[in-house]
């Protein structure tokens, strides 16, 4: 929280940040009757991330800046207004949000999920107001975007297990700029029912053990997400430095996990030299 300095009344902000979360593992285990697949999920968080920041205002209001602004709408499409007026419950709070777009939309890390966690957490401090004890209503992904540490997500995203921290890892991210729809690579998954995770996550001592076992476990939207988006491989080629390279969620943002910062930074700075076109990130896994 800041109180900035003012002749007038002080401006009251309050900024979080909405990190991107990754799916080291996303294993698709069956399909409820509306349509919602049940997952079992080994979810974390990257240290990068889009920015909230919530000013008290009269009325309710979103402004989107940042390097990945462009096409994201300021209106109830957008997540964060739908998360304020969720928290509002109708009373007729006002602020104004300013979303800092730095992760590219429907890429499979989250993005609108952990700017309307983002959201809540900030307007819940600006307006002294609980947070809500269930937000699966505005999204799958919401629930687990409102913690830190590793997860083990199971039902459709709302049933959520805290991990012990992972040792020390560091992750690229690489996205090819191509958007793709959730429910178009659920619809093109042919088999829906398959095994969940181990019952038991290993305790690991360094980011190869994490790499080892993750090897054994699987995202269960890589292979149908591949034939929607056939740079993904691309995607995944370009990782091949990584102790281990996968894709998260629905795609099309593949991770590299790497044991050191530097080793994570010097393939990023590699990729984004061979393909400038692309997103490509490199951040610490937050355990
Ligand atoms: O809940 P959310 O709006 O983020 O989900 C987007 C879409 O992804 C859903 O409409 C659904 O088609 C698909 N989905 C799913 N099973 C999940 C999560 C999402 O089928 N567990």
């Amino acid at each position: 929280m800041n109180d900035a300095d003012s002749a007038a009344a002080p401006v009251r902000w309050i900024e979080r940040q909405g990190f991107a979360k990754i799916n080291l593992t996303l294993h698709v285990t069956g399909q409820r009757q509306d349509g919602y697949h049940l997952l079992d999920s080994l979810v974390v968080r990257a240290g990068v991330g889009d920015r909230i920041r919530v000013t008290a205002a009269e009325t309710l209001s979103l402004k989107v800046n940042g390097p990945l602004a462009d096409g994201v709408p300021v209106d109830a499409r957008n997540l964060v207004l739908r998360a304020a007026e969720f928290l509002d419950d109708g009373a007729g709070r006002g602020a104004t949000i300013h979303l800092t777009k730095n992760l590219p939309p429907a890429s499979g890390i989250g993005g609108g999920s952990a700017d309307a966690a983002a959201t809540l957490q900030a307007l819940a401090e600006l307006w002294s107001v609980p947070l809500p004890v269930d937000v699966s209503s505005l999204g799958a992904d919401v629930p687990v975007c409102m913690e830190t540490g590793p997860q083990r997500m199971s039902g459709v995203g709302e049933r959520l297990i805290a991990l012990p921290a992972l040792p020390p890892c560091w992750l690229v991210l690489v996205n090819p700029h191509v958007a793709v729809t959730t429910p178009a690579v659920f619809e093109s998954l042919e088999n829906k029912q398959n095994p969940a995770m181990a019952r038991q996550i290993p305790i690991f001592s360094q980011a190869r053990d994490v790499a080892e076992w993750l090897a054994t476990q699987r995202n269960d939207l890589q292979a149908p997400a591949l034939k929607l988006v056939p740079q993904i491989a691309a995607c995944l080629g370009a990782l091949e430095d990584a102790l281990l390279a996968r894709m998260s969620g629905s795609g099309a943002t593949c991770f590299g996990l790497f044991a050191s910062a530097d080793a994570a930074e010097a393939a990023a700075a590699r990729i984004t030299r061979d393909h400038p076109d692309w997103w490509v990130a490199s951040a610490p896994l937050l355990s």
